[in-house]
């Protein structure tokens, strides 16, 4: 059974924590070593539990996987590539959402792939449809049975002209690691950018893949006959460094967060100082800090790159509760980001939730019932209470309003947290924060 994360909120976290590589790319990087007809190495891997289970899905693969977690590399050897037990794909259905981003590389090296049902954090629906349909665009069979999704290519893979109705981190990822071995030709409209998007297309060109990405949203890809391994330094978490840069501002404390780098965050950054946050942005990382004068109110909507990630909108609503007024906050992402705003109001946080696309433009959840926009007014004292963790930035969040929360806050689910927070229990001692398990 897992244990209750106990934290006395109150204490200014000051002090350094390092970010490694982003969750997002490092496991979309090791899927691409399965395309390799020779190893590949992977810097900066960050010892979080999402490694682990794609380190034993390429492993049932017959990837040879050697990890050093200490230094943060990853070996992978993809020469004996072969069809995993159905049981052994079956036991990770529902831990992860990478396993649907096997499907175009074993379909090159195997001519089937095996998908399981898919887990990943429950913040909407989470279809896999743009992902099917991409393949079948290249000329998959999908055929779903009881066990999962059995997809197989009987004429081979063939480049396509491929069109996202919405601009999809996975869907892009599935087509390029699938465009890259097809015959021909593939174009990509309205693809996402995201950082960590651009990182894998630059794993996949070390690897041998031609891949340009156009000013407007277009990815066109060249298939090549075969690709060799890669050696690459995974782009930095940015996810987890913004978290941090709200844990700094909710405590009114200082964090100088290495590895943190300015490009991939530019937008956080200016939302972090429009809300009045303090930042010292150096080549080492970047410092964020409470100012010591009072926060100020905004109105932000997430949106994809280079728009404000949704993966930042659950910290800064914690930050928001400390800001002078009201915030309005829009989610366009996922239609299901905001029920972790509950858990906050329990802590003295005034948070209201709308179904109207509030502050912004209309998005395509509008009118469609679900709770996307909320309203925050602050500032309000929060206050120690017994939460759960819904997901794993909601999660980190509930973390970062327990530590600036007066009095002792009682978190279960803290387990899921491993899932994309390297070390965070550590770090948190780094920090001066005071917590404890039972
Ligand atoms: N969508 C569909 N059909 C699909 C795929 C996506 O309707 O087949 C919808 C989703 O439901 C969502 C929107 O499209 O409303 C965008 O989803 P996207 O495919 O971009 O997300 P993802 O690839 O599943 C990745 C990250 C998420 C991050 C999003 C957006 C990974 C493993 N996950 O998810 O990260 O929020 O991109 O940037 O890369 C996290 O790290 O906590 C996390 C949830």
């Amino acid at each position: 059974m897992s244990s209750t994360f106990h934290v006395r909120g109150g204490r200014p976290l000051e002090g350094e924590i390092t970010v490694r590589g982003a969750k997002n790319l490092v496991s979309k990087a090791m899927v691409a070593a399965l395309l390799g007809e020779s190893p590949s190495v992977l810097h900066s891997v960050p010892d979080i539990r999402d490694v682990q289970i794609v380190s034993e899905l390429l492993s049932i693969h017959g990837v040879k996987v050697e990890r050093d977690a200490a230094a943060g590399t990853l070996r992978m050897d993809p020469s004996n590539v072969e069809r995993a037990h159905v049981a052994d794909i079956d036991a990770h259905a529902g831990s992860s959402r990478i396993p649907i981003l096997f499907c175009g590389p074993l379909l090159h090296r195997l001519g089937e792939a095996i998908i399981p049902d898919l887990g990943g954090c429950r913040i909407g629906d989470r279809p896999i449809n743009y992902h099917l349909d991409v393949l079948r665009n290249f000329g998959a069979v999908v055929d779903k049975r009881e066990m999962g999704i059995h997809i197989t290519a009987p004429n081979g893979l063939q480049g396509a002209k491929i069109h996202l109705e919405y601009p999809s981190v996975g869907a892009t990822e599935q087509v390029l690691l699938t465009a890259v071995r097809a015959h021909g030709f593939t174009e990509l409209t309205n693809a996402a950018v995201e950082p960590e998007v651009e990182d894998l297309i630059s794993v996949l060109q070390k690897m041998g893949a031609i891949i340009s990405l156009q000013t407007d949203r277009t990815i066109t890809i060249e298939g090549v006959e075969s690709l060799g391994g890669f050696e690459h330094v995974a782009i930095p978490d940015r996810i987890e460094a913004a978290s941090w840069a709200c844990a700094a501002l909710v405590t009114r404390g200082s964090v100088f967060v290495r590895g943190a780098q300015q490009k991939p965050m530019a937008t956080f950054l200016n939302t972090f100082r429009k809300i009045g946050g303090g930042m010292d942005i150096t080549e080492a990382g970047i410092r964020f800090f409470h100012p010591g004068t009072p926060l100020k109110a905004i109105a932000v909507e997430t949106d994809v790159h280079p728009g404000l990630m949704t993966d930042w909108q659950q910290p800064l609503v914690v930050a928001l509760t400390q800001a002078d007024g009201i915030s309005i906050v829009h989610e366009t992402v996922y239609e299901n980001r905001l029920g972790f705003t509950g858990a906050l109001n329990d802590m003295g946080a005034h948070i209201q939730v709308y179904r109207e696309c509030l502050g912004g433009s209309s998005c395509r959840f509008g009118r469609r019932n679900f709770n996307h926009s909320a309203v925050i007014s602050g500032p309000k004292r929060l206050h120690g209470a017994d939460i759960t963790v819904p997901d794993l930035r909601g999660g980190f969040s509930y973390l970062i309003a327990a530590l600036g929360a007066e009095g002792v806050s009682s978190i279960r689910g803290i387990d899921l947290i491993d899932r994309g927070y390297e070390a965070f229990r550590e770090k948190l001692t780094a920090l001066g924060a005071e917590f404890w398990e039972d």
